[in-house]
């Protein structure tokens, strides 16, 4: 069993953040989306790992390597630009060559961990021969691939499966526009190596792209099976800043508190928080749960529950609560910043704690917030 990650694409709707960084580094709890896929694939014993690059692959690369910290090796496949997931799979197919993978997007965070997921697929194709094609209403022919669904409640966002009566996955729409069912497609995927011929066969979709939804039907309709589970826990699709922000405060409550940091003697700290190595508390109020990163500084202030700040942050006379911040930003002087997703080298600085006026400068794409 392989493993291909899908790290490449723009992530456009991240912008401003993601003009400089891929959608996939952004931290959840001060660790790259990323890194999560791989450590969980890591852990399901999938050690030979190829990630799709994008547009970000120098950043990609440079924070991954070659997997050796997390005990995979990696190989990475450049996608010059983003022409669909299925095209993910062309590109990967000297890599992948005969073998069954998991196929996981790269911005997607799942409570679930893949070992069931991967067992059940390999106890399947072990419990019965070659695949085979599919000879009526449950036939119990080995899955040529298996989906995970999840209930949504909006679910033309997605892909969009239908389930017949002896539990086939029978139909597979990418975004319609008038779902048939709640079942969305989640992120992960298990495929045989039929899926080649199916990547092989499709066209592209009105968006322009090689949809792997369109593949798997194409599988279908050549009279294969497809399995499929239903998610168990909570899976989010980050590549926008409320679901981030949501991942952020799940994966938080999830961690056990450790201070390596200092905390000096007017400072407090409540619940689940994480202090690294070189950051500071100063006469500040640290409710968790919160990760403050290696080497911040955090001065008379108050850090609220789910904010994740990045190594070598200043947070000064400032209040921040529910929020992600990146590496070296600067909060000074602001009376409540909440809910707020706060990129790289950012400021955000007010001269006195009454201000008259707002002083702004704004990159193209910001989103600025005023309540
Ligand atoms: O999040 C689940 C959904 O993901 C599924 O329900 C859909 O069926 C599936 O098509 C996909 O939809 P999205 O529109 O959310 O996919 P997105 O373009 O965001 O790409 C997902 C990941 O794959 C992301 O990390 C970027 C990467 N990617 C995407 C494309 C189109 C590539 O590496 N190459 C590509 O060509």
């Amino acid at each position: 069993m392989k493993g291909l990650i899908l790290s490449g694409g723009a992530g456009t709707r991240l912008r401003p953040i993601t003009h400089t960084s891929a959608k996939q580094l952004v931290p959840i709890a001060n660790k790259p989306i990323l890194f999560y896929g791989i450590e969980d694939m890591a852990a399901a014993g999938i050690t030979d790992i190829g990630i799709v690059t994008g547009q970000t692959a120098d950043e990609v690369e440079a924070a991954v390597g070659d997997g050796s910290r997390f005990g995979v090796n990696i190989t990475y496949i450049n996608q010059p630009d983003p022409l669909g997931l299925a095209h993910c799979v062309l590109i990967a197919a000297d890599f992948l060559g005969d073998d069954d993978f998991v196929m996981y997007l790269g911005d997607n965070m799942l409570e679930q961990n893949l070992s069931g997921f991967v067992d059940r697929f390999v106890d399947a194709q072990r419990s019965l021969s070659e695949p085979r094609l599919l000879d009526g209403p449950g036939d119990k022919a080995v899955p040529s691939a298996q989906i995970l669904l999840c209930p949504v409640p909006d679910p033309s966002r997605f892909g969009v499966a239908t389930i017949d009566a002896a539990g086939h996955v029978v139909d597979l729409v990418e975004k319609p526009a008038d779902p048939v069912s709640n079942l969305a497609l989640v992120g992960v995927y298990l495929f045989t190596s039929a899926i080649h011929d199916a990547v092989a066969a499709i066209e592209p979709s009105p968006r322009g792209e090689l949809e792997i939804t369109d593949a798997i039907q194409w599988l279908i309709d050549s009279g294969r099976v497809v399995s499929h589970e239903i998610l168990e826990g909570w899976w989010l699709d980050t590549g926008k800043k409320d679901p981030l922000l949501e991942s952020n405060r799940r994966v938080l409550e999830s961690l056990e508190g450790s201070v390596r940091g200092d905390v000096d003697e007017r400072s407090t700290i409540d619940g689940m928080v994480i202090i690294e190595q070189g950051a500071s508390i100063v006469n500040s109020h640290v409710r968790g749960p919160v990760v403050i990163g290696a080497d911040a500084r955090v001065e008379n202030s108050y850090v609220g529950p789910y904010t994740s700040l990045a190594d070598d942050c200043i947070i000064r006379d400032s209040e921040v609560e529910n929020s992600v911040v990146l590496e070296r930003s600067v909060i000074s002087g602001v009376p409540r910043l909440v809910d707020s997703l706060i990129g790289r080298d950012a400021k955000v600085e007010r001269s006195d704690l009454r201000p008259k006026a707002t002083r702004l400068m704004i990159g193209d794409d910001s989103s600025v917030g005023l309540v």
